[in-house]
């Protein structure tokens, strides 16, 4: 029997603001940095040590939890129906290493409050319902991002991102083993079951719903984006001896491809989003000439067309500015622009109105598990606001009505989807 209006009301009023608010600042001491945010890399132990927490969470609430092989956690609460595909929503606890108390922790912690709000309100569903926590989506230890949603819809990946080393030098998967030996006797989760719908709550990582004045984000879809790792190979040589002619010096060329990238992706509008986030030197010996760089590409675009035409542009620039050294560059991961599901966003839309929260559509330009999981079901997001949009920042905010008004949005939505 479908839930009613006044059921998804009680359901609504059952978020408890200061538990969640709570359960935020227990979760963000794992990892807590001075300038009060978090570095909880993907598997490093805060990051286990939070996982441990959520467990916990979980059998306290009664519901099962079960592991991937890549490491994705899945808490369940039981349906009237066990054989029926689940609805889930949930995000994850892994950060950048000058990540906030919020991005991801905030979409795994109201699933969690939708299970504590579900039970207050009496209410059980045909679905069995689902909240997830999704390994690495952050992608600074281990790259690239996305990669607990990316395994879970793609399994033929699984083996490629097992053995991905870290900029620490770990191999993903000894990383796990970690993991597993600590969480003791979990239940074993395929990859790729099937889902009936998934709903993501996350901070807005811009400022669209501070300026607006509105609460709710009704997620329409989240841009396309392309991933690189280039690597420039010149020749080590003493900084003293040898002449300037005969360098081969990695520094100077990719300094050169990054200007010159820079300039390619500068357009009028401001649509287009590029950034080189990780440059690295070696040997690093401030009198070697650097033989090799390894830097990161991180280039976004709303735009199909435009994001392939100036994607498509990318090596023959780099190899263009290499002058006497070599350069690869290797696409590590691409997606297209991402539409979510109209129903989902409806119900999204009414769920906020219900709520009593002003709402508005807009576009992701941040990537979310939410865009793999679009592609195995129905699937939406919804955005609280930050405060001034920052994200990626140790400074990162967001305020406790704000997390409970996306909390009973994601609570009623699951719920109807969950019937
Ligand atoms: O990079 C992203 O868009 C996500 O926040 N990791
Ligand atoms: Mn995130
Ligand atoms: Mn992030």
């Amino acid at each position: 029997m479908a839930l009613t209006d006044a059921d998804l009301t009680r359901i609504a009023e059952a978020v408890d603001e200061d538990r969640l608010w709570r359960m935020h600042m227990e979760m963000a001491a794992f990892g807590a940095t001075p300038k009060g945010g978090v570095c909880r890399e993907a598997l490093t132990p805060e990051d286990v040590q939070a996982r441990l927490l959520l467990a916990k969470w979980a059998a306290e609430l009664n519901c099962d939890v079960s592991v991937d092989a890549i490491g994705n956690m899945f808490i369940r609460r039981p349906g009237t129906d066990p054989d029926a595909d689940p609805v889930a929503t949930g995000s994850h606890l892994d950060s950048q290493p000058t990540g906030g108390k919020f991005d991801g922790a905030y979409g795994v912690l109201a699933g969690i409050e939708m299970l504590h709000a579900l039970d207050a309100a009496g209410v059980t569903t045909t679905r069995p319902i689902e909240v997830i926590n999704f390994t690495n989506e952050e992608g600074g230890r281990f790259q690239p991002g996305v990669m607990g949603s990316q395994v879970f819809i793609r399994p033929d990946e699984l083996e490629r991102m097992l053995n991905v080393v870290g900029a620490d030098g770990v191999v993903l998967k000894d990383a796990l083993a970690v993991y597993r030996a600590e969480a003791g006797d979990i239940g074993e989760k395929p990859l790729n079951t099937p889902y009936a719908g998934f709903l993501e709550a996350h901070i807005e990582q811009a400022p669209k719903l501070e300026e607006t004045g509105n609460t709710i984000g009704v997620v329409t879809g989240i841009q396309g984006s392309r991933k690189y790792l280039v690597t420039v190979t010149g020749e080590e040589a003493h900084s003293g001896t040898m002449p300037m002619r005969r360098r081969k010096d990695a520094v100077l060329a990719a300094s050169n491809m990054v200007v010159g990238l820079h300039r390619l992706m500068e357009d009028p509008v401001d649509l287009t989003r590029f950034n080189v986030g990780r440059f690295q030197a070696y040997p690093g010996a401030p009198s070697v000439v650097p033989g090799e760089v390894r830097f990161s590409i991180d280039f976004r675009c709303p735009d199909d067309g435009l994001r392939e035409a100036l994607g498509g542009q990318i090596s023959g620039l780099c190899q263009a500015l290499a002058g006497p050294c070599a350069v690869d560059v290797q696409e590590i991961q691409r997606s297209e622009t991402t539409p979510f599901d109209p129903a989902v966003m409806e119900s999204v839309r009414k769920a906020a109105a219900r709520a009593g929260a002003p709402s508005m559509d807009l576009l992701s330009g941040a990537g979310h598990d939410a865009r793999n999981m679009a592609r195995i079901c129905p699937t939406g997001m919804v955005f609280v606001p930050c405060k001034d949009g920052i994200s990626h920042n140790e400074a990162e905010s967001a305020t406790a009505p704000d997390l409970a008004a996306g909390a009973r949005v994601v609570a009623q939505t699951v719920a109807e989807m969950a019937g």
